[in-house]
């Protein structure tokens, strides 16, 4: 029997004045997209917000729904937005942050499982990396260089 071992290195920035200027910005458009979030079932508002090479930024809410798996995380709205907008472009990075009506939200909220795997496809498709910001609507943010040190392990086209 063998083992292995996997490791990843994350930044944290303990505040948001400490993000480089482009990512304090697309972080802030985040701030905007999770106010236009629907989300009346768990009231917990999600912003996600990408920066493309061609410099479009492209930013996405979640859309929940009475049938509650019919929803749509925010950053599955926004990379498909992407994806059917402007298919040639690459995702250069994407941001996250969330907040709930029902408290406050102070640590990073990272992307769900199924959003993982959903952006990971991007990063396969675009034969680049995606860097990763997440946070609450205060406090610190983390940054992942790429989808796949949150996702690792992946399943891709390359097994089917
Ligand atoms: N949500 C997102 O939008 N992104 C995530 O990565 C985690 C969860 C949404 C889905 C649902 O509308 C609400 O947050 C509560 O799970």
């Amino acid at each position: 029997m063998k083992t292995f071992n996997i490791s990843a290195e994350f930044e944290i920035f303990d505040s948001f004045e400490e993000l480089p200027d482009n990512i304090g910005e697309l972080m802030k458009k985040t701030f905007e997209a999770r106010d236009k979030a629907y989300a009346p079932y768990s009231r917990f508002q999600v912003g996600a917000a990408l920066l493309l090479d061609n410099g479009e930024i492209i930013t996405g809410s979640n859309q929940e729904n009475a049938s509650y798996p019919s929803g749509l995380c925010a950053e599955r709205t926004a990379v498909f937005y992407a994806g059917a907008k402007f298919p040639e472009a690459r995702i250069e990075c994407i941001a996250v942050s969330a907040t709930s009506l029902k408290r406050p939200v102070t640590s990073p909220v990272p992307p769900c499982g199924a959003c993982r795997q959903a952006l990971v496809e991007y990063e396969v498709k675009q034969k680049t990396d995606m860097e990763v910001y997440f946070m609450g609507e205060s406090g610190a943010i983390v940054k992942a260089k790429s989808v796949k040190d949150l996702l690792p392990l992946i399943f891709d086209n390359s097994y089917l």
